[in-house]
């Protein structure tokens, strides 16, 4: 257990866990992009530590983009989406894929999907180091997924508290939150 901004969090995934899994899932994106050029999607903060990790798994043609959005104030979903950087590529007929740190009630990856289907490419995938399945009420499909986890505030291997301690090499999450 350890204790961040008086609060108490419990490890919840182990480093070597994490690896084993994005391992799993990196085979797992190889083989359905194997013969593709595929625009990689990073949305910051959050995905920078997983995303780091995911793609040097990569073994198809890949370009490395990044995009920002902010809707989470303290340990709570806000619901408005704020965009901090917008997507300066040109996707047009080509395939996509979306990494996020976590996917909860799916309102930034909404916002975002809305945005990129404008512009008009071949495809859209989402990969996700974690995702809150009881939280997500949205039509999309998120493919490519690490971790399915309880509706419970999590921080650590990118993740944060009021942007501190995303070095933390554990995902841990708040102890007692119902
Ligand atoms: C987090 C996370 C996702 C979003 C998920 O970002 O990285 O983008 O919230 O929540 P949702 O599915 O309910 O929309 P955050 O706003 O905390 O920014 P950060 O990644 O820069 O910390």
């Amino acid at each position: 257990m350890i204790k961040v901004n008086d609060m108490n969090f419990v490890r919840m995934i182990d480093k070597k866990d994490i690896k084993k899994e994005i391992k799993r899932l990196g085979k797992e994106i190889n083989k359905e992009f194997k013969n593709d050029s595929v625009e990689v999607i990073i949305v910051l903060k959050g995905a920078f530590i997983f995303a780091a990790d995911l793609i040097r798994q990569f073994r198809f043609d890949h370009n490395v983009h990044f995009v920002q959005f902010s809707s989470y104030a303290g340990t709570q979903s806000t619901g408005n989406i704020f965009e901090k950087l917008s997507l300066s590529a040109d996707v047009k007929g080509k395939r996509v894929l979306v990494i996020e740190d976590i996917v909860d009630t799916g309102n930034t990856l909404e916002f975002f999907i809305k945005k990129l289907n404008e512009k008009g490419p071949k495809s859209i995938d989402i990969a996700t180091l974690l995702f809150k399945k009881e939280a997500f009420k949205k039509e999309y499909t998120i493919r490519f997924r690490a971790f399915d986890i309880e509706n419970k505030f999590v921080i650590g291997y990118g993740l944060d508290l009021n942007e501190k301690h995303r070095n933390l090499k554990h995902i841990y999450q708040l102890k007692g939150e119902d």
